[in-house]
């Protein structure tokens, strides 16, 4: 898709069609379509094509960013099945022109996106052209020059999380291990201020990634730790990110039940968000150093494989109990995080796919933000907020981390209790971070939103891309306002 900001007024630019957005439900400036609003029953709510005039009317619920995004996904998803090539609009501007900017790029992307390499009938839109004319529906005065930074900014956010979601999307049979260390590479290749570098099991022997080593033993693929990074001159500080890449999660050998296992192609979300979010960050040229750490592994059975009882020594010497081998990413990211913090990061962001708990207590459009550090916590929400990824802080707190305890060793990878999920595996996670990393820690769960079985919102069915967002709105902040 390209987009082009016109400074012009809208009725000098020539597109195909119209999106005119439609706020308050009021319809009476458009006397061209009132027979039609009429005729179809149209009263401002949702969408109204007018074939006749070449205009798509969307409604526009408020100036919310979030709502800007999906005035135009409507929009984009009603006039991608048109024999169209280009389409013109005004911008809306919220609360601040350069989230409005990005927010509207979003809004079309995200409507555009679909993962249908496996159908029979491709459905490849013809509308590739969108311009938005400088003529806005809310009459506001505004710098030009931040319009053109939001677009830039849109491009930048959706190209990360269509990045993400393609990963995502791809099926258990083609994209193993191996296959995400191949993209990491590539983006490496693409890309020459990103560096890569992949190490093979042999180096985790080295290491002693025990727990990640585990978690893979089952697996015909070998495991990958994947390590980009993105260090410009200048940097004010150093963000390592941490990913759960579980390219499959059958549960091991406390095997998931059937209807849990369907979707576990998605246990690599976390994984895919670190590598989306490194990408862009080198295409914002953000003055901030940008690690991404990636356990890439499946968790499968087999003879060799790990076994509930067994313990496992991590990286960091803490010593686990294994009492469910389907708590296998907090094994993985415990091994990842010890070696994330010899980076001495200034801030260490673990994304995860992490408990099914996360998705009960908090619904599936939310992920959870845990972490040591209250202001740090708030911070990110305030941040996360405006991004379009939906997030909660959920607290610690020293009752649940009696749960983790184990008779045998330091710690237990599986809670004793059914309650609290979520914050366990965080207060497991916990266990590994030094304690001069504790307050520069967040773990964000995203197991709800990375994937969809129903479409909604501006989400199509699938990945969604979940914490890429929030995690580089979370970094232009830093960029502006840390000294
Ligand atoms: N990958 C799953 C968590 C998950 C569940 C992600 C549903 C997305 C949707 C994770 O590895 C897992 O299986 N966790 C277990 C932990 C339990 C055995 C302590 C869970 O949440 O049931
Ligand atoms: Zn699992
Ligand atoms: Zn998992």
């Amino acid at each position: 898709m390209i987009f082009n900001f016109k400074e012009e007024d809208i009725n000098s630019i020539n597109a195909d069609f119209e999106i005119i957005l439609i706020q308050n439900k009021n319809l009476n400036n458009f006397s061209q379509s009132q027979e039609l609003f009429k005729l179809s029953n149209y009263k401002g709510e949702g969408i109204c094509l007018d074939l006749q005039n070449k205009v798509l009317y969307s409604e526009l619920k408020s100036l919310d960013y979030e709502d800007i995004r999906l005035a135009f996904a409507n929009a984009y998803k009603a006039l991608k099945k048109l024999d169209i090539q280009s389409v013109k609009t005004k911008c809306v501007i919220g609360q601040c022109i350069v989230n409005s900017f990005n927010a509207m790029i979003q809004g079309f992307s995200f409507g555009a996106y679909e993962f249908n390499k496996y159908k029979k009938e491709q459905t490849s839109s013809s509308l590739k052209n969108i311009f938005i004319s400088k003529d806005e529906i809310n009459n506001k005065d505004y710098n030009i020059q931040e319009a053109y930074i939001g677009l830039n900014y849109g491009q930048v956010f959706s190209n990360a999380c269509d990045f993400a979601k393609n990963i995502v999307n791809e099926i258990p049979q083609i994209y193993t291990p191996v296959k995400m260390a191949e993209d990491a590479l590539n983006l490496s290749q693409n890309d020459s201020k990103i560096s890569c570098k992949i190490y093979e099991s042999d180096f985790l022997e080295q290491e002693k990634m025990q727990a990640f080593l585990a978690v893979n033993r089952a697996s015909v693929h070998p495991p990958k730790l994947i390590h980009l990074s993105y260090k410009p001159q200048n940097a004010k500080m150093k963000v390592v990110f941490v990913g759960k890449g579980l390219t499959y999660d059958s549960g091991g050998l406390s095997l998931k039940p059937a209807d849990y296992m369907l979707t576990m192609k998605s246990d690599k979300s976390g994984g895919a968000a670190a590598m989306a979010i490194i990408k862009g960050v080198s295409e914002l040229n953000l003055d901030i150093e940008v690690h991404s750490i990636i356990g890439a592994t499946e968790n499968m059975i087999g003879g060799n494989a790990y076994k509930p009882d067994d313990v496992l020594i991590s990286r960091e010497g803490v010593s686990i109990e294994v009492r469910n081998t389907d708590a296998e990413g907090r094994l993985v990211l415990a091994d990842c995080l010890s070696f994330a913090q010899d980076l001495k990061p200034d801030l260490l962001i673990d994304l995860a796919t992490l408990t099914g708990a996360c998705v009960v207590g908090l619904g599936e459009y939310t992920s959870a933000i845990m972490g040591n550090n209250e202001d740090l916590q708030n911070d990110f929400f305030k941040v996360s907020k405006k991004s379009g990824d939906l997030a909660t802080i959920l607290h610690f707190n020293p009752h649940l981390k009696e749960l983790i305890k184990s008779n045998i060793a330091d710690v237990s990878n599986t809670s004793s209790s059914r309650y609290g999920g979520a914050i366990t595996a965080g207060l497991f996670l916990n266990s590994f971070i030094r304690e001069e990393f504790k307050d520069k820690w967040l773990h964000l769960d995203i197991a709800g939103p990375a994937y969809l079985e129903k479409a909604w919102g501006y989400h199509s069915f699938g990945a969604t891309g979940a914490g890429v967002r929030m995690c580089l709105s979370y970094l232009l902040y830093l960029s502006r306002n840390k000294k």
